[in-house]
């Protein structure tokens, strides 16, 4: 078997490639093992607590406190709809990736926790509800209807690329302004996050490729998710204090995906 380089962009891989390696525990203990055992907490201790956090004003404070309750419903509903899809999988390699995913967003959850705790959070869960932005909350609801439906194809679309790709996007953007210890968790998860999307792209556009009432059906489903996401990280972009005009392209690289499944309208 081929080694695969980690760093390469997973989505990029060729399929049979991606099938051999990318669904399979061995490439998922190499990507996660560097962060898992030197951040048990997702962060690094032994640096001790850095000066930007602790000097982080009460406003800067509680902004930061919105933003990781929002990731927070982010990571616990991809922790709910992976383990819903690992039921309906169409064979044994999605089966085997998705169990992996399981593992990433019930790790992604956990960090995010801990750091509301760190942040003077005393019950990180009702926080979370109290703060989570409607538009999420609106999504979540969406996206585990699907679920339960059972319709892979849409809850794929919704998770592993929809979700993912936002994720990707905001995370890569706050990693860039955070402060020491949110940035090196964030670091850890974007690389899970893409992983997530690879699959995503990987198998929706081998099934797609062929399938133009297919394509049809998710550009319906993407026009209809695409506000409810987009209005989310809006607003964790103002959480973070950036204006209208100097938020990143959001999404950049979510149109890109989504032209080369074929789910333009
Ligand atoms: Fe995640
Ligand atoms: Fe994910």
């Amino acid at each position: 078997m081929a080694d695969v380089d980690h760093d390469e962009e997973p989505h990029l891989l060729e399929e049979d490639q991606f099938l051999q390696e990318v669904h399979s525990f061995s490439f998922w203990f190499e990507a996660i093992e560097g962060y898992l055992e030197d951040r048990p907490r997702g962060y690094v201790e032994t640096l001790g607590e850095p000066t930007d956090s602790k000097t982080m004003s009460d406003a800067d404070r509680d902004q930061l406190i919105t933003t990781l309750c929002n990731y927070c419903v982010g990571e616990s509903t991809a922790l709910e709809a992976s383990s819903g899809l690992v039921r309906m999988a169409p064979n044994n390699h999605s089966r085997i990736f998705l169990a992996t995913q399981v593992a990433d967003e019930a790790r992604h959850l956990e960090v995010f926790l801990r750091r509301l705790e760190m942040l003077g959070v005393t019950n990180p869960e009702a926080e979370v509800e109290a703060r989570a932005a409607s538009g999420l909350v609106e999504f979540r609801k969406r996206l585990l209807d699907l679920v339960d439906q059972g319709d892979w194809e849409a809850a794929v679309f919704a998770q592993n690329v929809l979700l993912e790709s936002m994720e990707d996007t905001v995370f890569k953007f706050h990693e860039s302004v955070a402060d020491t210890i949110t940035q090196q968790m964030l670091e850890g998860v974007v690389a899970d996050e893409r992983r997530h999307l690879g699959f995503g792209e990987n198998d929706l556009g081998r099934r797609l490729a062929h399938d133009p009432d297919g394509r049809s059906r998710l550009a319906a489903i993407r026009a209809d998710l695409d506000p409810l996401v987009l209005a989310s990280f809006d607003s964790v972009y103002r959480e973070l204090g950036l204006s209208r005009e100097d938020q990143p392209q959001l999404g950049k690289e979510y149109l890109a995906t989504v032209e080369r499944l074929g789910l333009t309208t």
